[in-house]
C-alpha cells in the first residue's frame, strides 16, 4: 500500500518524521536514554569499529563524527566487503557495531561473525528485528522504521542515524564528556527534529523544480564537510541508484586535490552546508567551483543563504538546526532531489535496474 503516493519511495520519504519519532520514543524517556537489555556502558569502551554496506555504511560514516566529537571514542569505519577479508586486528576494549536495514546482508553478517570472539561486544542497529544480524548480536538495537519496500533506502537511513546519535550521546554521558544538563539540551534538540523534517518535506515543489533541471545533467558532484561529507556520499548514492546519473561525493577540502578538474558549466555541484563551524571553509570551496563556471545548488539555512548565496545557481533553504543533527535533516532534500530527478527521467524508482533490496550473496 503506497498510502496515496506514486511510489513506495515517496511514501517512505514522507513517513520519516513519524517513524523517527517512534524510534526516539523507544530510546528516550523523561530521565534520559534507555537501551534495551542487556544495555551497554561506554565508560570502559576504548574504541568502536563500525561496519556496513551502502547507505548503512554512510550512516556509520556520519556516526563516526558523532562518537569522536561527543564521546571522544576513536572510531574505525569500513565497508563490510573490505573489512571481512582484510581481517583487521581487533584490540581489547572494542565494541563492534554493525548497521543493516535488512539484517541479512551477506558481507555484513560475515564481518559480524569475524568479530564474534574478538570484540568485547557485538552491537547491531537493524530494522528487521528477527534477522540474522540481530539474532547473532549481543545487543540488537531496533530502528523501528517499519517495512521499507523501495529499494533505495530512505527512512531506514534517518532512523539509523537517529539511533546512532542517541548512542553517541549515551557514550558521551557514560564517558563523562557531557553532564545531565547538556545531555538534556541535546535530547530536546533531537526530539524537535521530526518537526524540522516536516518543514523540509514541505519544500517538495521547489525540490521537484530543481530536480527537473538536474535530470539533464550527465554528472553531478556533492560536496560537504564534517558529518555533511558523509551525507554528501548518501546524496550521491541515492541519485545514481535511481536516476542513473553519475554522481560523486567529495569532501569540500579535497576538491582542489583533483576533482575540481571535472567542474565546468555542465556539472551541477550540490553543496550541503548548514551554518556550522566549518561553513566559511565550505563556502570558500564553493566559490572555487563557481570561479570555474560550476553550477552550484547550495543547500543551507536562511543565515547561510544570506551570507553566501551570491552567484550560486540556486539555493534550497532548510530550517536552522543543531549542527550535530544537520545530516539527519539534510537527508530529506538529498532523498527528494534523487526521487524527483528519477521521476523526471521516468526510471523505475522503486525497482531500479540491477539492484536488489536485500543483498544476501557477496
Ligand atoms: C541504498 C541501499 C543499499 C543498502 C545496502 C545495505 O539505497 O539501499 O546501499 O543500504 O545494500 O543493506 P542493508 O542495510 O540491508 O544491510
Amino acid at each position: 500500500d503506497k498510502g496515496g503516493h506514486k511510489h513506495f519511495m515517496a511514501k517512505e520519504i514522507a513517513e520519516q518524521p513519524t517513524v523517527l519519532t517512534s524510534a526516539l520514543n523507544y530510546y528516550l524517556d523523561e530521565t534520559g536514554i534507555t537501551l534495551p537489555d542487556p544495555g551497554l556502558d561506554f565508560a570502559r569502551i576504548e574504541r568502536l569499529t563500525m561496519v556496513a554496506c551502502g547507505t548503512a555504511y554512510f550512516a556509520c560514516l556520519t556516526a563516526k563524527y558523532w562518537f569522536e566529537q561527543l564521546a571522544g571514542i576513536p572510531v574505525e569505519v569500513d565497508v563490510a566487503s573490505e573489512f571481512r577479508y582484510r581481517e583487521p586486528p581487533i584490540a581489547p576494549g572494542t565494541v563492534a557495531l554493525f548497521v543493516s536495514q535488512s539484517g541479512e546482508t551477506a558481507d555484513t553478517l560475515a564481518a559480524l561473525r569475524y568479530c564474534r570472539d574478538k570484540a568485547d561486544r557485538i552491537v547491531s542497529v537493524v530494522n528487521v528485528a528477527e534477522s540474522s544480524i540481530a539474532r547473532e548480536s549481543d545487543l540488537p538495537l531496533p530502528i523501528l522504521a517499519g517495512a521499507e519496500i523501495g529499494v533505495a533506502s530512505t527512512k531506514a537511513f534517518t532512523c539509523q542515524l537517529g539511533v546512532l546519535i542517541t548512542l553517541a550521546l549515551k557514550a558521551a554521558r557514560d564517558k563523562g564528556r557531557i553532564d545531565d544538563t547538556e545531555l538534556a539540551t541535546h535530547l530536546t534538540a533531537l526530539r524537535g527534529l521530526p518537526g524540522l523534517m516536516n518543514i523540509a518535506l514541505d519544500q517538495a515543489d521547489r525540490t521537484r523544480a530543481l530536480a527537473r533541471k538536474l535530470a539533464e545533467a550527465r554528472d553531478i558532484l556533492f560536496l560537504g564537510r564534517g558529518p555533511m561529507y558523509a551525507l554528501a556520499h548518501e546524496g550521491a548514492l541515492k541519485l545514481k541508484e535511481i536516476s542513473y546519473i553519475h554522481a560523486e561525493a567529495y569532501a569540500s577540502g579535497e576538491l582542489k586535490h583533483g576533482p575540481i578538474a571535472l567542474v565546468d558549466k555542465t556539472v551541477p555541484v550540490i553543496v550541503m552546508a548548514p551554518t556550522d563551524a566549518l561553513f566559511d571553509k565550505t563556502v570558500s570551496n564553493m566559490q572555487e567551483v563557481m570561479a570555474r563556471g560550476g553550477k552550484v545548488l547550495l543547500i543551507t539555512d536562511r543565515k547561510g543563504a544570506d551570507q553566501a548565496a551570491e552567484g550560486v545557481w540556486n539555493t534550497l533553504i532548510l530550517p536552522e538546526v543543531d549542527p550535530l543533527l544537520a545530516p539527519i535533516l539534510y537527508a530529506i532534500p538529498a532523498q527528494q532531489l534523487a526521487y524527483f530527478t528519477a521521476v523526471a527521467k521516468g526510471t523505475d524508482v522503486d525497482q531500479p535496474r540491477n539492484l536488489a533490496k536485500s543483498v544476501t550473496v557477496e
